[in-house]
Formats: C-alpha cells, structure tokens, sequence
C-alpha cells in the first residue's frame, strides 16, 4: 500500500491531534501543543504519513543551531510492525542533515522498547535519564542521541537502513518523500562533511 510522507499542515491537526489520543495514551499532547510547534516555523519539521488520504503517522523534528531533536513519532496501531516508524525517523535524520544538524536527541519512555530498538538501529546510544520526564504520569526518559549525522558515514548508515526497510517491508512509500530526501542526502555529501 501507498504511503505517502508530506509536510504536516495546519488542516491535518484535528485528525493528527485524534491519532495521538491512540498512539500515546498516557501523556498525549494536546491540539495547542501541535499547534504551538508548528507556530514555530522552520525551527521545526512536522511530516504526516497518509494512506488513502488518512493519516497513519506523524513526526517531528526541533532545529537549534547545529542540533536537532525529535520532538515526537508516532504510527497508528494497526499500521506499527510495517517499517513506518524507520522511514519517519529516516525521513527526519534526513531533514536535520540537510539543515546542518551535527548531532540528533530525542528522550523516550524508559519501558518504551519497541521505539528504544527502532533508534539503536539508527545509531542512537543512551545518554542520560531524566526521571519523572514524562507528565502528568511522572515516567521516566532515557535521553538518546546520535552524532555526528553530518558525516558522509551516517548518510551512508541511512541509506542501509533503507535498503534494509525495503528488504524487509517493500518500497512503497511515495515520491513526495524519496525525492528530496535522496537530493538531501547528496547535497550534504557533496558539501564535504567529514
Ligand atoms: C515506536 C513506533 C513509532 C514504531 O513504529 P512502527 O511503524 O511499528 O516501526 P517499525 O515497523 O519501523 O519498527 C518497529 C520495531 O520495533 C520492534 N518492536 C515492536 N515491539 C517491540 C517490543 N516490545 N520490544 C522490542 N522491539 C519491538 C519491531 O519488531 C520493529 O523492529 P524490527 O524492524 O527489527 O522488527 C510505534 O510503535 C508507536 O507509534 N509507538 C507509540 C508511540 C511511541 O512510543 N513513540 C515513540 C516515542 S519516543
């Protein structure tokens, strides 16, 4: 089936704030926290995954200077197990190469182990924990990061990452993706990253 992965717009925040309900039950953002990321213009990078026209994913990424962080991803439960996850995160490590991101965090849910396995297979390592992270539950997060991403090594991890989700699951995610992720990735080679 076709997935496409396009730029979140303000008119997918209804369906996109109704998702999160179901993906993350203990502690969803609400619509305001959506809306007030993307208030934030290009410090932030918001995609929807749609199939059919509905969204069954979404992700996000912060920019600060030369770091990047994943602000939220999340894939609805009857679409998980399918490799969507790993072409969100591709998609966003992507973003932040070709904004000049250096290194990548995010924090997650210390018992989250389906989303901790997903980001060690993209190089992600722990680096800290932060507990009582999460409110209003008072979980813990593991703070994870990846560095550097700007090296033509990473973009190299990536591109294996992705031939292995296409092993694995097919290709079908849509152009809308693929092409500016691919022209990014050279772009930032091209540039001589280290
Ligand atoms: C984390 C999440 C985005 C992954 O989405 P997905 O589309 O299922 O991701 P993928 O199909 O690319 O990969 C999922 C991986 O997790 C693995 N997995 C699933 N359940 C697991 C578990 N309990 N323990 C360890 N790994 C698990 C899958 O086997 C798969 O790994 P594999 O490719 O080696 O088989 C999805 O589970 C989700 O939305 N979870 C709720 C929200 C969330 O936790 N977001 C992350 C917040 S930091």
């Amino acid at each position: 089936m076709v997935t496409e992965l396009v730029p979140l717009r303000w008119w997918h925040l209804d369906e996109v704030a109704r998702l999160e309900r179901e993906v993350f039950t203990v502690d969803p953002w609400t619509p305001e926290m959506f809306w007030s990321e993307l208030a934030q213009g290009p410090a932030r990078h918001y995609i929807v995954a749609l199939r059919r026209g509905r969204i069954v994913g979404y992700a996000g990424l912060a920019l600060v200077e030369d770091e990047a962080y994943v602000q939220t991803v999340g894939v609805a439960p009857a679409a998980r197990g399918q490799g969507l996850g790993g072409r969100l995160m591709l998609a966003l490590l992507r973003e932040a190469r070709r904004a000049g991101a250096r290194s990548c965090g995010l924090e997650v849910r210390s018992d989250n182990l389906a989303a901790r396995a997903l980001y060690s297979r993209l190089g992600f390592v722990d680096v800290g924990l932060r507990r009582g992270y999460y409110q209003p539950s008072g979980g813990d997060a593991y703070v994870m990061r990846v560095r550097p991403i700007d090296t033509p090594g990473y973009g190299a991890r990536l591109a294996e990452f992705e031939a292995e989700l296409n092993r694995r699951h097919g290709d079908p995610v849509g152009e809308t993706a693929h092409a500016p992720g691919t022209a990014a990735e050279q772009a930032v080679e091209g540039e001589g990253a280290r």
